[in-house]
């Protein structure tokens, strides 16, 4: 995971030893700790785009607390699942979302 802040100026120099566990994003193994969210592990792992509006638009992590939908994200085959205050999950598949999502039923 590319972008844990383990030496921070003021909290020091931090070790990390936590268990990770491993989910995929768009089709790429990757790793994030049990008490991330899809957001906070994506971002860990240097992804910053979520998804495309329907325009064809970058989108990403906004509010980081569940009201904008700008981190959409497909999650096993669901799609609008807020990447921002969803637990990712050993083993989860995640896809990038273009536009609002096809609803399953
Ligand atoms: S970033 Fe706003 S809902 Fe997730």
């Amino acid at each position: 995971m590319k972008r844990r802040v383990l030496d921070h100026p003021i909290l020091g120099h931090k070790t990390d030893h936590r268990e990770e566990i491993e989910f995929f994003f768009e089709g790429e193994k990757l790793k994030a700790y049990p008490d991330d969210t899809i957001a906070s592990a994506l971002i860990a792992n240097g992804i910053d785009i979520f998804g495309f509006s329907s325009s064809g638009k970058p989108r990403g992590l906004f509010c980081a607390i569940g009201k904008c939908s700008s981190c959409l994200v497909e999650v096993n085959g669901i799609p609008n699942i807020r990447a921002c205050i969803t637990p990712v999950k050993n083993g989860i598949k995640v896809k990038r979302q273009k536009g609002k999502g096809k609803p399953t039923w």
